[in-house]
């Protein structure tokens, strides 16, 4: 399918119980983590889903080293509770895909795996990073989303290289 086919459920579900970015390790260990915030469209000429970490998260050490992610949309109403528990414990003290019994399947390439069941995939090769600093985020979104100026999120691109619904 087409990157941007179904661009409204992706949204819609960001902005509800949220989705699964799913990274793995150079040792084929793989966390699982809730995002809220994303961004779709074309970038340097490629389809680019940009996810937002901050630097907090294990994530974003995991993404520091990585060479690919998934993105994985539950349908809508469903694995509520598994988002929630991913995006409120860390992969430093948990095998979240395990706790949360989500089946993990190998992606299209080296480096990728994606939850089955979910009814949106996007599985990304990273194309880049780039972290914001204090004067980047209008004052409003620095003082609303960053207490401190500390923490601000690092965006990594990630080239959408197969886009899937119902896997
Ligand atoms: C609905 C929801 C959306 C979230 N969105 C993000 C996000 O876009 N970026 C981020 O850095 N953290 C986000 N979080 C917080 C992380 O998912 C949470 O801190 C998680 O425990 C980090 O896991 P990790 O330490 O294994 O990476 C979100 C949490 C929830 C519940």
């Amino acid at each position: 399918m087409r990157y941007t086919e179904h661009f409204d459920e992706l949204c819609e579900a960001l902005e509800g119980a949220g989705a699964f970015l799913v990274v793995e390790d150079s040792i084929g260990r793989v966390n699982v983590m809730t995002i809220g915030w994303a961004q779709l469209g074309p970038v340097w000429g490629e389809p680019v889903l940009t996810v937002l970490v901050r630097p907090s998260r294990h994530t974003f050490a995991l993404l520091a080293k990585a060479s690919h992610f998934s993105v994985c949309v539950p349908r809508r109403g469903e694995l509520k509770q598994e988002l929630a528990f991913c995006g409120s414990k860390s992969g430093r003290d948990y095998d979240k895909a395990r706790a949360c019994g989500l089946k993990l399947k190998d992606g299209a390439a080296k480096g990728i795996k994606y939850i089955e069941g979910c009814g949106l995939v996007y599985q990304c090769e990273l194309y880049g990073s780039t972290r914001l600093a204090e004067g980047d985020p209008a004052p409003a979104a620095l003082s609303g989303f960053y207490p401190g100026a500390k923490d601000l999120h690092a965006l990594f691109f990630g080239k959408v290289i197969k886009a899937d619904r119902s896997v």
